[in-house]
C-alpha cells in the first residue's frame, strides 16, 4: 500500500440556502475586494449572478466583475484578470460556474502574485510560486471537482495547447453548491459532467496496487451510484435528491478520497487533453472517447482489476473460468452505458469525422512533450503507445 497525505481544506456550503453565506464566508477567509468570474451566459439567465453580486453589496463587499470564460478556458481571458486584479487592488476571486471558470481563476489567482507570465507554471518552467490570491466556488455544474481540486487545467489559443497545473494552495477556500442550481445544466453537459467525475474515480481505481481495500470500496460506490443517479435526472432534471447526490459525487470524486494509498493513473485525462485542445471538445465527452480503447490497450497489467470493474460496477456476470472474456465484458458494458447518456465511445463520434493520421501525430507529439515525456501508470505509456491508442479510438 502506497503511504500517502489527504488534504482536503475547502470548506464545503451545501444545500437549497447555502448562497446565502456567501459574502460571510469571503469575509472569513480575509476577502475585502472581490473579482467575481463567470462563464457565457448561464449564470446571467439563472438569475444566479445579480443574486451573488446583490448579497456582496448588501454586505458591504467591494467587487469588480469579469464574464466570459469558456468550456476549455483561454489564458488570455485569465490574463485579462489578472490585469484587472492588479488595476482593482483584488484581494479575493469568487468563481461562480463550473470547472473553467474555477480553473481560470485559479490562473488568476496564482498570476497576480507572479513577477513572471503565469503560463510558464504550467509548462513547468516557473518555480512553484509561495503565494497566490484565494479562491473560491459557486459551483453550477458538478463534473470537473476543481471546487476542492488542487488542479487548474488552461488552454494557450497560441498553438492550442492545454495544459495543466497543480498546487494545493489554489485548493478554493469554500465551495457553495446549491443542487437546486444545476436543474438547468442541458443532458450533454450534465451526462459529460457525470462521465468525468467518474473518470476522476476510475484513473484512481486501474491501479497496479490492489491493496488499500477502503479506497476501492469508496471508488466503487461513487461509481455506481453516479452511474443509477445520472438516468434519474436525465428522466427529471429537477429531482434534486438526484441532483444531490451527483453534485456530491463531483466533489469526492476529485478530492483525493477515492485515491488514498494507491498509484493513480491519468492517461485517459492526458490523451483527452489533446482532444479537447485541439477540437475544443467538452473534456468529459471526450474521456468517453478515449476510455474504452485505452481499457482494451493496458487491461493485461492488471486483468482482476478489470474483472472488478465489469462484476462490481457494471453488472457483468463473472465467468470465473474466463477473466479476460469477463473483463471485455465490462469495456463493453461501460460503452453502452456511455451510449445510454448520450455520450460517443469514439472520435469519430466525438469530433463528427474522422480524426486523420497527421492529427493523431501532432496529438501524440503534444501528449508526449515532443516525445520527452511518458503518462500513465498501470502502463507507462510512451509516445508510441499514445498513437497506438488515438488510432485504435479513431473508430
Ligand atoms: O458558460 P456558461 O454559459 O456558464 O455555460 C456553461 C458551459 O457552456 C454550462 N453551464 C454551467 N453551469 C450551468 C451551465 N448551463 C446551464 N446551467 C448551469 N447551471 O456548462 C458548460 C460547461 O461548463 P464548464 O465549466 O466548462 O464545465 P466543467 O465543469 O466540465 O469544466 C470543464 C473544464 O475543467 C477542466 C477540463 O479540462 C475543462 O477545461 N478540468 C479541470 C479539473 C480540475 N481543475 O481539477 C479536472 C478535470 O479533469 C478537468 O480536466
Ligand atoms: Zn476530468
Amino acid at each position: 500500500m502506497k503511504d500517502f497525505n489527504y488534504y482536503a481544506p475547502t470548506e464545503v456550503v451545501f444545500g437549497e440556502q447555502s448562497e446565502e453565506q456567501v459574502a460571510h464566508l469571503i469575509k472569513k477567509y480575509g476577502g475585502t475586494k472581490v473579482l467575481v468570474h463567470y462563464g457565457g451566459k448561464s449564470a446571467e439567465r439563472s438569475g444566479l449572478l445579480d443574486k451573488i453580486c446583490d448579497l456582496l453589496s448588501k454586505d458591504g463587499l467591494a467587487f469588480v466583475k469579469l464574464g466570459g470564460v469558456v468550456p476549455n478556458p483561454r489564458l488570455s481571458l485569465a490574463k485579462k484578470g489578472i490585469e484587472l486584479c492588479r488595476h482593482e487592488g483584488v484581494d479575493f476571486i469568487l468563481a461562480v460556474g463550473g470547472g473553467s471558470v474555477i480553473d481560470s481563476a485559479k490562473c488568476i489567482g496564482y498570476g497576480v502574485c507572479m513577477n513572471e507570465d503565469v503560463w510558464n507554471l504550467y509548462l513547468g518552467q516557473a518555480e512553484a510560486p509561495k503565494t497566490m490570491l484565494p479562491i473560491a466556488a459557486v459551483l453550477t455544474i458538478p463534473a470537473a471537482g476543481s471546487e476542492m481540486s488542487e488542479a487548474s487545467v488552461i488552454t494557450n489559443e497560441d498553438g492550442d495547447v492545454k495544459l495543466g497545473y497543480s498546487n494545493n494552495m489554489s485548493r478554493p477556500k469554500f465551495a457553495i453548491m446549491n443542487p437546486r442550481r444545476t436543474f438547468t445544466l442541458p443532458p450533454y453537459q450534465t451526462a459529460a459532467g457525470v462521465t468525468d467525475m467518474m473518470m476522476h474515480t476510475m484513473e484512481r481505481y486501474f491501479t497496479k496496487d490492489d491493496d488499500m481495500d477502503l479506497t476501492t470500496d469508496l471508488a466503487e460506490a461513487v461509481l455506481r451510484r453516479m452511474k443509477t443517479a445520472v438516468f434519474d435526472v436525465l428522466k427529471n432534471p429537477e429531482d434534486y435528491r438526484q441532483r444531490a447526490q451527483i453534485m456530491w459525487g463531483g466533489s469526492i470524486a476529485h478530492n483525493g478520497l477515492t485515491g488514498c494509498g494507491v498509484q493513480d493513473d491519468w492517461a485517459t485525462h492526458q490523451l483527452e487533453h489533446e482532444l479537447s485542445g485541439m477540437f475544443d471538445v467538452t473534456h468529459g465527452a471526450g474521456l468517453a472517447a478515449i476510455w474504452p480503447s485505452w481499457a482494451r490497450y493496458v487491461m493485461h497489467e492488471n486483468l482482476s482489476r478489470f474483472v472488478r470493474f465489469a462484476v462490481n460496477v457494471m453488472d457483468v456476470p463473472n465467468d470465473f473460468s474466463d477473466p479476460e472474456g469477463t473483463a471485455i465484458k465490462g469495456i463493453e458494458a461501460t460503452e453502452r452505458f456511455y451510449h445510454a447518456i448520450g455520450m460517443p465511445i469514439n472520435i469519430r463520434e466525438l469530433i463528427g469525422r474522422e480524426i486523420t493520421d497527421e492529427e493523431i501525430r501532432e496529438m501524440t507529439r503534444k501528449c508526449s512533450r515532443n516525445y520527452t515525456h511518458t503518462c500513465g501508470a498501470l502502463k507507462v505509456l510512451k509516445a508510441e503507445d499514445m498513437e497506438a491508442i488515438y488510432k485504435m479510438a479513431r473508430g
